[in-house]
C-alpha cells in the first residue's frame, strides 16, 4: 500500500533582506554614529538589524556601545569561530558582526566557504530585516568592494565644501565604473531641513550636469545636536540615551522612510545575493 503523502517541512520562503551600505567620501561626518543610532531607530519600529562593521581600519562601532569585541569574521575564516560566536548582541536588540577583515579575504573565498556562510547565515539570521555596513571614508577597494556587494547605499555628508566634494567622488566613482545608479543622500550635522535641502541641491546638481542615469534621494537629515558628541563620551549610542534629542527624532524619521520606500536596485536576492557577491571573483575592483 502505498504512503499517504507527506508533505515536506516547509522551508521558510526567503524573507527580502535590505542590504544597505552607509558611506562618505569625507572622514568623520558620523558615518558610525548614524548607522548604529539608524540601526536602533530601526529596532524600535520592530525590524531586526544587522550591522555589518566594515570600517577595517577603524572599526568603531564596539567602542561607541562600550563594548569589546573578540572575535572578528577573520576568526570565522579560519574556522576557528562560528558566525554565532562572532555576532556581538548588543542592547537595544541590534546584532553586531565585527569584520576586520576586507577585500582580499572576502572576495577570495572558495566555493565551499561561500556556502558555509551563506548556510551559517541562513541558521542565525532569523527574522533579519536589513544589514547595514558602516564603511570606511574616501574610496578605496573596500569602501568600493562593500558598496558593490550592498544594493542600496547611503551616502553620509555634511554641509562643507570637502564633504560634499568627497561625496560627490564616492558617487561618482560607484556610477562611472561600477554602474550603481541609485543612492540616498544622508546630510548630517546641518541646522535645518533647509540646509539639508541645500547639501542635497548642491550634490544633486552636480550629479546631474556630469553623471548620466543617477538618481539621488534625499533620505532626511540629521541636525548638528549635542547629544551626539556627549554619547560618544559616554560610549552610548545617542538614539538610547536621549532618545528625546532633535537628532534621535531625526534618525527615526529617516528609519521609517527607509522602510516604506521601495528599495530601488536589485534587492530581489537579500542577503543570499549578497553573500553571494561577497565572494564573487567576478568583483573586479582596482
Ligand atoms: N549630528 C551630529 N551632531 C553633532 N556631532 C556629531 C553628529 N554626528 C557626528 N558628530 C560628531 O562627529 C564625530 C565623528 O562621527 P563618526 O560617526 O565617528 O564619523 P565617521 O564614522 O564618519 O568617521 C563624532 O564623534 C561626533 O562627535
Ligand atoms: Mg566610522
Amino acid at each position: 500500500m502505498s504512503k499517504s503523502p507527506v508533505n515536506p517541512p516547509r522551508k521558510r520562503p526567503a524573507k527580502p533582506v535590505r542590504v544597505i551600505s552607509v558611506s562618505s567620501g569625507k572622514g568623520g561626518v558620523g558615518k558610525s554614529n548614524i548607522t548604529l543610532s539608524l540601526a536602533l531607530a530601526l529596532t524600535a519600529l520592530k525590524k531586526k538589524v544587522l550591522i555589518w562593521d566594515a570600517d577595517l581600519g577603524l572599526a568603531n562601532t564596539d567602542v561607541l556601545l562600550g563594548i569589546r569585541t573578540k572575535y572578528t569574521i577573520h576568526n570565522w575564516l579560519k574556522g576557528e569561530k562560528s558566525l554565532q560566536e562572532i555576532i556581538l548582541e548588543a542592547p537595544g536588540g541590534i546584532s553586531i558582526l565585527p569584520a576586520a577583515s576586507g577585500i582580499l579575504e572576502l572576495s577570495d573565498i572558495s566555493q565551499d566557504e561561500k556556502a558555509r556562510l551563506i548556510a551559517d547565515f541562513d541558521d542565525w539570521k532569523g527574522e533579519l530585516d536589513f544589514l547595514l555596513i558602516d564603511t570606511a571614508a574616501g574610496i578605496g577597494q573596500n569602501v568600493i568592494f562593500f558598496n558593490l556587494v550592498a544594493p542600496e547605499h547611503i551616502v553620509v555628508l555634511s554641509n562643507e565644501p570637502t564633504s560634499i566634494t568627497d561625496a560627490y567622488a564616492l558617487i561618482k566613482a560607484l556610477a562611472t565604473k561600477y554602474h550603481q545608479k541609485d543612492f540616498y543622500i544622508l546630510p548630517n550635522m546641518v541646522k535645518s531641513l533647509q540646509e539639508a535641502k541645500l547639501v542635497f541641491k548642491l550634490i544633486s546638481d552636480v550629479a546631474g550636469q556630469y553623471l548620466t542615469d543617477v538618481s539621488l534621494d534625499l533620505a532626511g537629515y540629521v541636525p548638528y545636536d549635542s547629544a551626539v558628541p556627549d554619547a560618544v563620551r559616554r560610549q552610548s549610542p545617542f538614539f538610547t540615551i536621549y532618545p528625546q534629542a532633535e537628532a534621535s527624532r531625526k534618525i527615526t524619521e529617516v528609519a521609517r522612510r527607509l522602510i516604506s520606500l521601495e528599495p530601488k536596485a536589485a534587492s530581489e536576492g537579500g542577503l543570499a545575493l549578497f553573500l553571494n557577491r561577497l565572494g564573487s571573483n567576478a568583483l573586479a575592483v582596482n
